[in-house]
């Protein structure tokens, strides 16, 4: 597939492998340069159960991934989603959109009936997309990612149907 072919309907979500830790990798660099995840981290991502790893894939190659964790809130269980990635060719295609759909659909096959992220206040077409997905912003997190780069903490409660 080329970037110009929309691969809005025959990428495929699927649970990611140890094998595909390059790749995940790769892209986590291509999205957040010096910022990115080491690949000791996505590894530890990639073999710890509480985590969910999910690539979309076309023809064995990965255009985007995401990383959340269940988390246990008193009795509550809540999802914490970590990282979203879509290779820069391929964004606005419908990719990061069907992948938080599908942890969703992950984090409430584990019980989670709330989910929660971070997002760097600057970085709108995150925003955007989260927002779309009926994030709503709780709070301001002052420094989060460093001196001076602030975040929101957006929240979403997850429906059974
Ligand atoms: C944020 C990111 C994951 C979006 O992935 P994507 O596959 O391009 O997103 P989608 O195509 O599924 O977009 C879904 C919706 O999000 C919004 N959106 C996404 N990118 C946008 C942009 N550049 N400008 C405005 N809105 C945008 C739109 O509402 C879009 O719906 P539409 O295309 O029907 O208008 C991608 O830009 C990315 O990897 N960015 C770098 C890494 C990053 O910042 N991750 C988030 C960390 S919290």
């Amino acid at each position: 597939m080329n970037e110009n072919q929309s691969p809005s309907k025959i990428f495929l979500v699927r649970e990611a492998r140890l094998s595909d830790l390059d790749d995940i990798y790769e892209i986590e660099v291509e999205c957040f340069s010096s910022e990115a995840y080491n690949k000791g981290i996505i590894g530890y991502f990639l073999k710890t159960p509480e985590f969910i790893v999910l690539v979309a894939e076309v023809k064995k190659q990965i255009l985007g991934f995401v990383i959340g964790g269940i988390e246990h809130h008193g009795t509550r269980v809540v999802g914490h989603v970590y990282t979203l990635d879509v290779r820069k060719r391929y964004r606005r295609k419908g990719i990061g959109y069907k992948l938080m759909h599908e942890l969703e659909r992950c984090f409430l096959k584990k019980k989670a009936s709330i989910c929660y992220l971070e997002v760097k206040i600057d970085n709108l077409q995150a925003l955007k997309l989260y927002e779309k997905m009926g994030y709503k912003r709780v709070r301001t997190l002052s420094n989060y990612y460093g001196r001076g780069a602030h975040a929101y903490l957006l929240m979403k409660k997850l429906k059974t149907n």
